[in-house]
């Protein structure tokens, strides 16, 4: 077949939504098979399927989709039309999917796992540039969407902070946005006021992508976060739908929590419980742009209460450079999330995510590093996956999602197995 069998077997549970149990009891096969099936090429255990299974998962899939496209036959064109933010190509806020097309965009996530861990190169994006200007603090977004253009065969340019900006100069977003917009093919911003990248979107025709404007948003962060929960519940053989999502720390600031509640309620029969420090809750639109759909949201200032039956704990930093006279340092001591407090109060199949950067320093109780080595620890896996995630926006948004299939070759040197000292065994496997 064309794509690989792991992309093939994905994608056809994610579209019939069943869980690994259900879709191996669906198509007549052990639980083991299909999970050896589910490895990446190359993997010492994985092992090719049956060619019959394939014609029978094809055959449901496609009778799937048949009755798929007539319920939705409004929804068709390529997916950057469908994501479009007033008519042009550019990725601003979660508001611009569906559940949809948010699994759309992950099947071109899937697409290029094969390029994110390093066994096959791709240069569909070979000639373009891409502007990463980054007014604001930044590791692994600004590195991360510059290495997702490289990786699909682009190159980069790169600002950071006003400093050295003409902005220092006086310059308008307006003139920033319509200079650069000449020199590159794509940019990404980040920048510290809410609202302020989608200035810049509308000064330019080329794509745009909100890198994280203030408290405001961070779609590409929330894209990957709900990419590896997806990643993970498939591993654990979990639906979304129904689960139970404890977001934990600084929920007013945490742009990343705003985008991400979004995605979520995406999802159906969804639990949120929202556990903050008096003063850091949630904004109240956010709530009610959540609960819209009937899922159930609580809120506490007890960690201990809000972890009891949870499928996902977020953690997230104290966005203290936000801060507008609130009267914090870090959290209190009984507001980390530490190995205690997860062993006490979630299962062995509980997930814990962090957008990253934890604050390390004394007193600020982020998340703690005693989780280093416990498998339920997603945070290298969530960073990993900002990788193949942040290719698909760009190759969707670029209008190349259709050409990396045959556009792969093989790598030319051998990366590590495990990238990570303290990778589990199914780090970066699924
Ligand atoms: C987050 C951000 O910038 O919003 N970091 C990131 O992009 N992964 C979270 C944070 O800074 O706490």
């Amino acid at each position: 077949m064309a794509i690989s069998q792991q992309v093939f077997l994905r994608d056809a549970m994610r579209r019939l939504n069943l869980t690994r149990d259900v879709f191996a009891a669906r198509i007549g096969v052990k639980r083991r098979a299909l999970d050896t099936w589910l490895l990446p090429e190359g993997s010492q255990e994985a092992r090719a399927m049956p060619e019959v299974v394939s014609r029978f998962v094809t055959e449901i899939v496609e009778n799937g989709a048949l009755m798929e496209k007539y319920a939705q036959s409004a929804q068709s064109g390529p997916l950057r039309d469908r994501i479009s933010a007033s008519g042009k190509h550019q990725l601003l806020s979660v508001d611009q999917f569906t559940r949809e097309s948010v699994e759309e965009l992950f099947r071109v996530a899937d697409l290029m796992q094969p390029i994110a861990r390093r066994r096959k190169v791709s240069r569909v994006l070979e000639g373009a540039v891409l502007g990463n200007l980054f007014f604001e603090a930044s590791t692994r977004t600004r590195v991360s969407f510059g290495a997702a253009f490289c990786r699909l065969g682009g190159s980069v340019c790169d600002t950071t902070g006003f400093t050295f900006s003409s902005m220092a100069k006086g310059e308008s977003i307006y003139d920033t946005s319509r200079v650069m917009g000449g020199y590159v093919d794509a940019m990404v911003i980040r920048h510290p006021e809410k609202g302020s990248v989608a200035e810049f979107a509308a000064a330019t025709n080329i794509p745009v992508v909100n890198g994280g404007d203030g408290a405001g948003e961070h779609p590409s962060q929330a894209l990957l976060d709900l990419y590896t929960i997806l990643t993970e519940f498939s591993r654990l053989g979990k639906l979304l739908d129904g689960a139970h999502i404890v977001m934990a720390g600084d929920l007013k600031y945490g742009r990343t929590v705003h985008s991400l509640i979004k995605l979520l309620a995406l999802y159906r029969g969804m639990k949120f419980t929202l556990v903050s420090p008096p003063g850091l809750e949630m904004p109240e639109y956010l709530l009610e742009q959540a609960s819209r759909n009937g899922h159930v949201i609580e809120q506490t200032h007890d960690l201990a209460v809000g972890l009891k039956g949870a499928d996902v704990v977020y953690a997230t930093r104290v966005q203290k450079e936000r801060f507008a006279g609130e009267n914090m340092e870090g959290y209190s001591a009984d507001f980390q999330i530490n190995r205690a407090i997860v062993d006490a109060c979630c299962g062995p199949d509980t997930i814990v995510m962090h957008p990253l950067p934890r604050d390390s320093r004394e007193g600020a109780f982020d998340l703690s590093t005693d989780l280093n080595h416990d498998p339920r620890l997603a945070i290298f896996r969530q960073t990993d996956n900002g990788i193949p995630v942040r290719m698909a926006i760009f190759a969707v948004l670029m209008g190349v999602e259709g050409l990396v299939q045959h556009s792969l070759r093989d790598v030319t040197w051998s990366p590590p197995s495990h990238i990570g000292p303290d990778d589990s065994v199914f780090h970066g496997l699924d």
